[in-house]
């Protein structure tokens, strides 16, 4: 024991001399949209992660304080503004992950679909600028409607002739976030150990969560399937309504992001076990989009992992058949967007 405990300390001096000669953080993440709602709480969670070295924060307003507030954690990444057009190519530069939550959120009453003519403008000069600046970072689309901003955000990309399907991704974790949540609520698990695979896109019926799939493997009643799948499915609304006007999930949707930029920094920086759900382009159903457990490489999306698919419960392959008329149309809107414009 004594020669272990030895050991492991020789192993740990080496280890933080290693440290202290070759740094963790070396991936720059920008923040498009960075002084709102999602992306203050998501710029404060990246800033505390030890891969990140620099975070470019960009709004068209009011990221001066946010960037200055935040630089004063004594964590590693080196926090920068950008305030409007002028600034944006320079705050893309080199950059490694670029994650837009940039446009507005709902009000009660309203559907994802219904910010649609704001927010895809929006997308669309943001992605040509990513385009223009950093065509080879990994692009997350977290403004609504994220069935249609990831369409448009391809469809720019491909104008642009800088188009890799595996570096754009529609984030549609926080379904899986609160996937994971109710289900280990309903079920008595423990938060941890529970992964409910969500497939589909990230509106209403579009949100297909795989209750069959859940790990650890448990049972349900069909009327547990039916009110697990309508929370999960109307969960923003729950969010949007408490809000009462004042916007739409936040702090989860943030928590929610910085999963998923810490898991593709972990991968690009060589972890070969990074799986997560993401709306991608896909050719698991006749759809063009389509949001699966994708594993994610260095070089974005590895594999879209298929078999998810496959022996589904009669349920979820209803759902499924019922969800694509919706996702089609949405897809095709952004598509139209694009085309239809100057
Ligand atoms: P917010 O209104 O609080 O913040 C949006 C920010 O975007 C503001 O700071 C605004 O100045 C900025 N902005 C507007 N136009 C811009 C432009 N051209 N360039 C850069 N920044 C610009 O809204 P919140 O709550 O942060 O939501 C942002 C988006 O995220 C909404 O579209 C919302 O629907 C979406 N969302 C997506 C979720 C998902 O699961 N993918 C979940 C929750 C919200």
């Amino acid at each position: 024991a004594i020669r272990q405990s030895f050991s492991t300390r020789a192993q740990k001096q080496e280890r933080d001399s290693w440290n202290y000669v070759q740094p963790q953080a070396s991936y720059k993440v920008a923040v498009l949209g960075a002084a709102g709602g999602i992306g203050q709480p998501l710029a404060l969670l990246i800033k505390m992660s030890p891969l990140v070295s620099a975070l470019n924060l960009y709004d068209i307003a009011n990221v001066k304080g946010v960037a200055a507030d935040l630089s004063h954690c004594n964590t590693p990444a080196q926090v920068s503004d950008f305030t409007g057009d002028k600034e944006l190519a320079s705050c893309l530069k080199d950059v490694n992950v670029v994650v837009i939550p940039a446009g507005v959120p709902r009000k009660p009453g309203m559907t994802r679909d219904d910010l649609f003519n704001i927010n895809a403008s929006i997308v669309k000069s943001l992605v040509e600028a990513v385009a223009d600046n950093c065509p080879d970072a990994f692009i997350h689309i977290i403004s609504n409607p994220v069935n249609s901003t990831v369409p448009i955000a391809a469809e720019v990309l491909k104008q642009k002739g800088v188009y890799n399907p595996k570096k754009l991704f529609g984030v549609t974790t926080l379904d899986v976030v609160r996937a994971n949540t109710f289900v280990a609520q309903q079920k008595k698990l423990r938060l941890i150990d529970v992964d409910v695979p969500v497939v589909g896109g990230h509106a209403g019926i579009t949100i297909l969560p795989l209750l069959s799939k859940t790990k650890p493997s448990v049972t349900f009643t069909d009327e547990e399937v039916q009110e697990l799948t309508v929370r999960i499915q109307n969960a923003g609304t729950e969010v949007v309504e408490a809000k009462a006007g004042a916007g739409s999930a936040t702090l989860s949707m943030a928590y929610a992001a910085a999963r998923f930029v810490e898991s593709s920094l972990r991968a690009l920086d060589g972890d070969s076990d990074v799986y997560e759900c993401s709306y991608v382009q896909s050719d698991v159903t006749e759809l063009p989009f389509f949001a699966s457990r994708i594993k994610i490489g260095k070089d974005g999306v590895e594999a879209v992992i298929k078999s998810d698919l496959q022996g589904l419960t009669e349920y979820e392959e209803k759902a499924l058949e019922a969800l694509k008329p919706e996702l089609k149309a949405s897809i095709e809107k952004g598509i139209n967007f694009v085309h239809k414009q100057p």
